[in-house]
């Protein structure tokens, strides 16, 4: 044996699994814990430990691809309710998945203060396949099961104290071990579940509905749970069925996958090797939306910060902006009071740049105009001492410009944060050619160090997200000029899984943006691409969305409604370019738009822009709203299917000739 010990003494068995990182309930876990459990029998109770930072935290999920290996957790997890020496579990850290299941089986459980418990199985796109979805009814009652397992939310040593999840919280769990003495009560999967109220679980049903865009996997494990009405064998026998075949599914692949870039693509394994410096001290310069979100989501993780703006005016409103972000943090209860008024002490706000000079880091975010950057960098190329990086949060310009005037250029990169940029978690981390590893290495840390996920990005206009959303939005105009409604094509994509369609989202962030992008790209654009003006059209009617009240929508308060003005606008269109509408399915909409995403993603990972199909998904899950639990556009491309993103190329060429090129996967 080597993952589980056992030391007897005084007719106690003490059992001590010791898997690391978290203890996961892998092949050879569960045929150690088997057979401990058999040679426990005969002591007058076994007492059930982890080394390590945590209880059992979950399965192993390298192993899900794979058919499942006896012995099957099930038959783990019965053996030690069966067994007739019964088990003490004792918990601390995390204690989910497979881990609560073992905890569930065992006679008690004691566990150490801030101990967390769930069933994050929906997470993944599974649901429990254990008997957890079967036993968390019968120890907890409906609400807390459906919180875990519909939710994947997390229970507190308190809550679980209250509902009888566990039996006591101590400091000094072996200890208490030592002391506890309690009759063997009926194990969980023998007892009663509450009655199930109709209602309560038609109620749960919609919220989920609502809630969950889509994905399947909320429902199913509500499905689960209340199977637990039925005997527990007939339920636990349902709920395996289910989890096995949820393994297989487009659904929990993609989640695997997101899970594992999110773990994979934020540590370049080009990077491992090399020492990244600590950056602690940060200043940034400009304090609008993003620069006062960058400080703030600095200050929030302890960092000295200083925001530097081109004159009073401008600090002043930086302050207003920064105290705004901070207090809606406080409001969320991320932070107390007195923390809040310390943060906002702490942050040095101030005219020009000379606090650079003690900095480790500095990072612009101010216009987005080349020349108003390269100001900046000429004067902190003065300031900045010369191991101070450089990085700027451009948009679009090309970074190789904007630090143009920094004599030593290995300094120098691109940190491409998300509004707002002290929620948002992704952060393109943009490499210079003239920029070294040691750079690169040390804002990967630093952006890890913020909670954030950072990903790689070379130049190219947009980045990887920008420039997948530019050729999304330009293939949903051309679909407008060929015969599909704005509200037709954003209710596809909601319907699809999107937080919003493309159009709504243009209003949102205001039309100009996109108009100024559509400008900036009229030099390169070759002369026979399809150009569709309706866009620009709307700028010059006035409506520049949401904020200005008209936009693709009309607006009453923020709802948009359809409005007949931008209808009869886009009939015109299509008339005067002697277009014959069409109409577009659902279906039709997002498979062309889902094609249009994939091959701009092949195209930026053929160019060497990303550096893996996982990068790109990151990149839209995190920034752009793309369903999670598809994966990504480039993992819902595989799931599609290549032969299908190619019709759907093909049709787009069709209708829109000289406009499009294919990544090399996609010919
Ligand atoms: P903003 O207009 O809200 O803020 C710019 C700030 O920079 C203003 O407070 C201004 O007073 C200050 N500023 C201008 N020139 C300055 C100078 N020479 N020295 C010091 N401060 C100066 O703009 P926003 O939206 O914060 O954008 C800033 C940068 O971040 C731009 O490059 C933008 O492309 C980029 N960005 C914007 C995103 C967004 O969603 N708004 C998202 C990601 C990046």
């Amino acid at each position: 044996m080597g993952l589980v010990s056992i030391a007897v003494s005084e007719g106690i068995a003490w059992v001590e699994i010791n898997n690391p990182p978290v203890n996961a309930t892998s092949t050879q876990l569960r045929h150690e814990l088997l057979l401990a459990v058999n040679e426990v029998q005969g002591c007058r109770r076994a007492v059930l430990s982890c080394a390590g930072r945590s209880f059992i935290a979950g399965g192993d999920m390298s192993e899900f691809d794979q058919p499942p290996q006896e012995p099957h957790l099930p038959d783990v997890v019965d053996a030690i309710e069966q067994s007739d020496t019964p088990f003490l579990a004792l918990l601390h850290g995390n204690v989910l998945g497979g881990g609560l299941e073992i905890a569930m089986a065992c006679a008690w459980r004691i566990a150490a203060p801030g101990t967390r418990f769930g069933l994050p199985e929906v997470n993944v796109g599974l649901i429990p396949g254990a008997g957890g979805s079967q036993r968390a009814p019968r120890l907890l009652g409906w609400e807390l099961a459906a919180d875990m397992a519909c939710s994947g939310k997390l229970l507190s040593t308190d809550t679980m104290l209250e509902h009888g999840g566990i039996d006591l919280i101590a400091d000094d769990l072996m200890q208490a071990a030592k002391d506890f003495d309690a009759p063997r009560p009926t194990p969980v999967s023998q007892r009663d579940t509450p009655l199930l109220d109709a209602d309560w679980l038609t109620e749960k049903r919609a919220t989920l509905i609502g809630r969950s865009r889509g994905q399947q996997s909320p429902l199913l494990n509500l499905d689960a749970l209340s199977w637990a009405i039925t005997p527990f064998a007939e339920g636990q026998k349902k709920e395996r069925a289910l989890h096995l075949e949820l393994r297989q599914s487009n659904e929990s692949k993609a989640l695997r996958h997101v899970f594992f870039a999110e773990r994979a693509v934020t540590r370049p394994t080009a990077l491992r090797d090399i020492t990244a410096a600590t950056l602690n001290n940060i200043v940034v310069i400009g304090g609008g939306l993003m620069g006062s979100g960058i400080a703030a989501a600095c200050l929030l993780k302890g960092m000295n910060v200083a925001l530097c703006e081109r004159d009073a005016a401008g600090v002043e409103r930086a302050r207003e902006t920064l105290t705004r972000l901070l207090d809606g943090a406080r409001q969320r209860g991320k932070i107390s009071q007195s923390r809040f008024d310390q943060l906002l002490a702490d942050c040095t706000i101030a005219e020009g740049y000379s606090a650079a000079a003690n900095a480790d880091l500095v990072i612009e975010a101010v216009f987005e105009e080349l020349s108003v950057k390269q100001n900046v960098m000429a004067e902190l190329d003065q300031i900045a001492a010369p191991h101070t990086l450089l990085a700027t949060n451009t948009s679009y310009l090309n970074p190789e410009e904007i630090f143009a005037p920094v004599r030593d250029r290995s300094r120098c990169l691109g940190l491409h944060f998300f509004s707002p940029a002290h929620i948002m978690k992704l952060v393109e981390v943009v490499a210079l050619t003239d920029g070294s590893t040691e750079t690169l290495a040390s804002a990967f840390a630093f952006a890890r160090s913020l909670g954030k996920l950072p990903v790689q990005a070379g130049i190219c206009d947009g980045f990887i997200g920008n420039r997948i959303l530019a050729a999304y939005r330009r293939a949903a105009e051309y679909l407008l000029a060929d015969g599909a409604l704005p509200q037709e094509i954003d209710a596809a994509m909601r319907a699809y899984g999107l937080a919003m369609g493309p159009f709504e989202a243009q209003d949102m962030s205001g039309l100009q943006i996109a108009e100024a992008n559509r400008r900036r790209q009229d030099a390169d654009r070759p002369a026979n691409e399809r150009y569709v003006t309706l866009g620009d059209q709307l700028c010059e009617m006035g409506r520049f969305g949401q904020r200005a009240g008209a936009g693709w929508y009309r607006y009453e308060g923020r709802k948009p409604l359809p409005d007949s003005a931008v209808t009869t606008l886009i009939e015109d269109y299509s008339q005067q370019q002697s277009i014959t509408r069409r109409s577009f399915s659902a279906t039709e909409i997002q498979t062309l738009l889902l094609a249009v995403m994939a091959n701009e993603g092949a195209r930026i990972v053929e160019e060497g822009i990303a550096q893996s199909d996982a990068a790109v998904d990151l990149v839209k899950v995190h920034g752009y709203g793309f369903p999670r639990w598809r994966g990504g556009p480039m993992q819902a491309a595989q799931a599609l299917g290549n032969s299908k993103i190619q019709e759907a190329l093909a049709a787009l060429e069709e209708s829109s000739p000289n406009s499009w090129r294919r990544a090399r996967r996609f010919t």
